[in-house]
């Protein structure tokens, strides 16, 4: 059985990315860590629970970062909603956060469970502490699936960056320079026919199941605001799909490695995946700025494709 950790800001999409983990055969969730982002943590400790308690589920949900390493938090209520689940006024869960910080549970996770495989659905203040605090996980941990950065493509937060690398830059440049064997599931992958259209929605709520409902409820928030910020219709879901690759590796269609830095000084392009995509970080000319990832970096996969018809059954195959 794989064991896994997620790692989240626990917001609408990541809840239906937390039923697809916690329903599939496939998997064993040995803790849910809890990361501000899309709310405040605790907003996302009480989201996490709901949905693991909707699952039957008794997994350790641990409470993490507050904050950003150096930045104040700048929550995405204005597109998720102040509860971050379409406010909706879902009662809290009547399951309790662990004692033990998330960082801690991190470390502790991938030291007891080598091969240990992570996805991150948020920003990644969490995993850049418990890097710090044992830098040792980084041989544990088998794969590291990353929910964020937009490959040579626009973000959803600033032109140039997508959120959870905006939020913290800084985290994420260490996680990324880490040495940790990522995936990145950048947000265009959540475009386009990836959308679950009309008919998806239909297909979903006709399952008549409590978390088809729940799915689509509490992301009415996200299609609205989705729809104004890309003229595009229907539930966009990235973290759903980060979460379709890490169980399902077949549904990458095209990828391929390189080294990736992260901004982190520019106001203007604060928080970018810089993906050196024709591979030239190794030239003279870009030796200066390119040597620290290529000496401490593993290329990044980084997913170009992604198998839509192949998501889409996946998550109403989690939902039914
Ligand atoms: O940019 C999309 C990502 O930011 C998703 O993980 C969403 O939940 C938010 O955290
Ligand atoms: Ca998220």
């Amino acid at each position: 059985m794989r064991k896994i950790l997620i790692d989240t800001d626990t917001a609408s999409d990541d809840a239906v990315a937390l039923i697809m983990a916690l329903r599939s055969p496939l998997v064993e969730v040995v803790a849910i860590t809890l990361v501000a982002g899309n709310v405040a943590v605790d907003q996302g400790v009480n989201n996490a629970l709901y949905t693991a308690e909707l699952c039957g589920s008794e997994v350790p949900v641990y409470r993490g970062a507050e904050k950003p390493l150096f930045r104040e938090l700048e929550p995405a209520h204005w597109f998720h909603g102040m509860d971050g689940m379409g406010d909706h006024g879902y009662a809290p869960s009547r399951r309790k956060v662990q004692a033990t910080h998330a960082v801690e549970a991190i470390v502790a996770a991938a030291m007891a469970n080598p091969g240990l495989e992570v996805i991150t659905l948020g920003p990644l203040t969490n995993l850049a502490l418990a890097l710090e605090r044992e830098p040792r996980i980084v041989a544990n941990i088998g794969r590291c699936v990353v929910m964020g950065g937009a490959a040579c493509t626009e973000g959803n937060v600033t032109p140039a960056a997508e959120f959870n690398i905006w939020v913290d830059p800084e985290a994420a440049r260490k996680v990324f320079l880490s040495g940790l064997p990522i995936q990145m599931v950048g947000w265009e992958l959540s475009r386009h026919a990836s959308v679950l259209n009309a008919a998806d929605i239909a297909g979903i709520l006709a399952l008549k199941t409590p978390l088809a409902e729940f799915a689509i409820e509490c992301n009415s928030s996200g299609a609205v605001a989705y729809e104004k910020q890309t003229g595009e219709h229907g539930i966009s879901l990235p973290d759903p799909i980060a979460m379709a690759v890490l169980l399902h590796p077949e549904l990458v269609l095209e990828a391929s490695a390189h080294f990736v830095e992260i901004e982190t000084q520019s106001a203007l392009t604060r928080g970018m995946t810089v993906v050196d995509r024709l591979n030239v970080s190794d030239d003279a000319r870009n030796e200066r700025v390119w040597s620290e990832a290529r000496s401490h970096a593993k290329k990044v996969e980084i997913c170009w494709k992604l198998d839509v018809a192949g998501w889409k059954k996946a998550l109403l195959t989690a939902l039914a």
